[in-house]
């Protein structure tokens, strides 16, 4: 398997990072515009092939997609991260030429991959990349709702006394502060319904706390967070290349799902070798609804800033 990831940043290297120790793919190849970059971080990154005992190799290159051809997997992390005090919808002026542009390279190259999309504002970078190319809306992905549900997964943990291993619990919606929805309404703990475990204050706390968890990380770090982006995609792309069919929620095309079209949102949906598989309708209360209907109108009014690029 082969393994793509633009924009050898921060989260660009975490991810070829876990890709590696993990050996989701034998072959990675990290790509940037910045002359030699690509290159540093991955012979770093080699020179912990004997210390770490992986057998994936990491080839790092400036501009030179050729390199890339016959990917199995794409991942786009290309464009500027946000700064404290920034949205992720700031970002769309500077990041979508340039997601639009390395989206063209890659499929010149790869033109059968699946593509993971990482810039913000991700939804829209998603959307876009579906709007500019006449290729199936199930190869086309954007990650921010395993991100998403990982922190939820954090804070759930840190509230109650249950390990993150024994929450069940999902973010769907727009990968945005104010768009995203924990679910609160079957998150479960051991099977146990978060409702029964936690008030209604605590669990308002744990709602608040992951809308924003990545704006905290952004004021504590200064930049926006690697880690758990980085780790999020590797999990993604082992779903893809291992094909483990897992429900995992992804920002895909909706066309009528959810009582949405014409956007790109998170669902939960099945992830396979040929990218999603399958939306899943999963039961929401009436709050979560009204929540979902909102996300869908913020991220199309996000999507709107796109005219005359798609
Ligand atoms: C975050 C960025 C990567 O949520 O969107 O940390």
């Amino acid at each position: 398997m082969k393994v793509t990831i633009v924009g050898a940043g921060n989260v660009g290297a975490s991810c070829a990072e876990y890709i590696a120790i993990k050996e989701i793919a034998e072959e990675i190849i990290l790509l940037d515009i910045k002359e030699g970059f690509a290159e540093g971080k991955a012979l770093d990154l080699t020179q912990t092939t004997s210390t770490l005992g992986f057998r994936s190799k990491i080839l790092g290159v400036t501009n030179q997609y050729e390199k890339t051809s016959n990917s199995d997997v794409v991942v786009i992390t290309s464009g500027i991260p946000r700064k404290p005090g920034m949205t992720r919808e700031e970002l769309i002026g500077i990041n979508a030429g340039i997601v639009k542009s390395v989206s063209e390279n890659l499929l010149k190259f790869s033109p059968d991959a699946v593509i993971i999309v990482v810039s913000n504002p991700m939804d829209t970078m998603t959307y876009l990349v579906n709007k500019s190319f006449n290729l199936s809306k199930n190869k086309i992905i954007g990650m921010g709702g395993i991100l998403d549900s990982s922190r939820f997964k954090t804070y759930i943990s840190k509230s109650t006394k249950y390990s993150q291993h024994e929450i069940d619990a999902m973010v769907i919606g727009g990968h945005g502060d104010t768009t995203m929805i924990p679910v609160t309404s079957n998150a479960k703990c051991s099977d146990i319904l978060l409702s029964e475990i936690l008030t209604k204050e605590e669990i308002l706390n744990i709602t608040t706390n992951t809308m924003v968890g990545g704006a905290t990380l952004t004021k504590l770090l200064g930049t926006s967070a690697w880690y758990a982006p980085g780790a999020s995609v590797s999990y993604l792309v082992n779903a893809i290349v291992n094909d483990t069919k897992e429900i995992l929620p992804c920002s895909v095309l909706l066309n009528g799902e959810y009582g949405a079209k014409d956007l790109c949102i998170g669902v939960p949906v099945i992830i396979g070798k040929n990218g999603f598989e399958d939306i899943i309708e999963i039961d929401l209360n009436n709050i979560e609804v009204e929540m979902f209907k909102k996300s869908v109108e913020a991220v199309k009014q996000t999507n709107s800033a796109l005219d005359g690029l798609i």
